[in-house]
C-alpha cells in the first residue's frame, strides 16, 4: 500500500481506484451496457439498490436511465470515484459494510455484481449478505447476483494454482482451498523499468447450489440462472453465472420452512 491508501478501504484503497477505470475488460461499453440493460429491465422501473457499488460502473450509467439508484460500498475512495461519471451525481451513496448496512427505503431489485459476492470470505457473512439484500427489497423484490465459477477442473491432484493471464509484465493466477473454499487471486505486475508490484486479494467461492440454500435461508427463492448478462443458457461448460432471486411476494418477514 502506498502513503495515501486508507486501511479502512480494504483491499479497494486509493491506489486500486486510482486504475480500476481503466479502458477495455469489465469496463469496455458493450459490457457495462448489457449490464445495465438487464438489471433496468429486472428493475421494472422500481428503486435499485446496489451492493458494493465500487466507482459506479454499473450504478452510474443505471442512474443516467432515469432509474433511481442507491449503493453501499466500504472504500471510501472507490465511492469518491460515482459522481465523476455521467449519471453518478444521482447515485445516492452510503459508506458500509454491505453484510450489515441498512439504507432508508424499499427496493425492487438490488444487486451486487463482479464477483463481489467473493468478497467476504466467510460462508456466515456471505448468509448476511443475502438477510441484508431481502431486508432491503420489497416483496417480490428480486436479488441478482453475478459471480464466476471456480476452475476446480483445472486443478490436477495435488495443485493447488491456476493461471489464468501471462503476459509481458503482468502474471495472475488464483490458489485454492478446496476444504475452505478460500482462495487468493494474485496479480504481480513488472514495470519496463523492472520495479515491480505483487497484489493477493482474498476470495471465497461459492456454488450456485449453495447461493439458492442462502437465497432460501434469506426467504428468497430461485427465479433465473444465466450463463451472462446476455441470459445465455447455464450449462455445466459456463464459467460464471447471473443469478436472480424472489423475496417472497406474501410474508415477507417470514422466512420459508427449512424443511
Ligand atoms: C470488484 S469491485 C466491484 C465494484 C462495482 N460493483 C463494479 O461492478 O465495478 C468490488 C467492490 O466491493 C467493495 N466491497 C468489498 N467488500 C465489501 C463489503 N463487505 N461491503 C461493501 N463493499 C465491499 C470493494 O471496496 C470494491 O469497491
Amino acid at each position: 500500500m502506498s502513503v495515501e491508501d486508507d486501511p479502512a478501504d480494504g483491499w479497494f484503497p486509493e491506489s486500486v481506484a486510482t486504475d480500476y477505470d481503466g479502458p477495455g475488460g469489465a469496463n469496455a461499453p458493450e459490457v457495462v451496457t448489457s449490464a445495465v440493460d438487464v438489471l433496468e429491465d429486472l428493475a421494472e422501473g422500481g428503486p435499485v439498490l446496489e451492493f458494493a457499488v465500487g466507482t459506479g460502473r454499473i450504478a452510474a450509467p443505471l442512474a443516467a436511465r432515469g432509474v433511481p439508484v442507491s449503493g453501499i460500498e466500504l472504500s471510501r475512495a472507490m465511492a469518491a470515484r460515482i459522481a465523476d461519471k455521467p449519471g453518478g451525481e444521482a447515485v445516492e451513496v452510503t459508506i458500509g459494510d454491505m453484510t450489515s448496512t441498512r439504507v432508508a427505503g424499499e427496493f425492487s431489485l438490488v444487486c451486487l455484481v463482479f464477483n463481489t459476492i467473493g468478497n467476504v470470505t466467510t460462508q456466515d457473512g456471505q448468509v448476511d449478505v443475502f438477510r441484508n439484500a431481502a431486508a432491503h427489497l420489497r416483496p417480490g423484490g428480486l436479488f441478482v447476483v453475478e459471480v464466476g465459477l471456480p476452475d476446480l477442473r483445472r486443478l490436477p491432484p495435488g495443485q493447488d494454482v491456476v493461471p489464468f493471464a501471462m503476459t509481458p509484465g503482468y502474471v495472475g493466477f488464483d490458489q485454492y482451498d478446496v476444504v475452505t473454499q478460500e482462495f487468493t487471486s494474485n496479480h504481480v505486475t513488472v514495470s519496463p523499468d523492472g520495479t515491480g508490484r505483487f497484489r493477493r486479494i482474498p476470495f471465497r467461492y461459492v456454488w450456485p447450489a449453495e447461493l439458492d440454500l442462502m437465497a432460501r435461508i434469506a426467504g428468497m427463492r430461485p427465479k433465473h440462472r444465466w450463463a451472462d448478462w446476455a441470459r445465455s443458457e447455464f450449462t455445466a461448460e459456463s464459467t460464471g453465472h447471473v443469478s436472480v432471486w424472489e423475496k417472497a411476494p406474501h410474508h415477507p418477514h417470514e422466512a420459508p420452512p427449512l424443511g
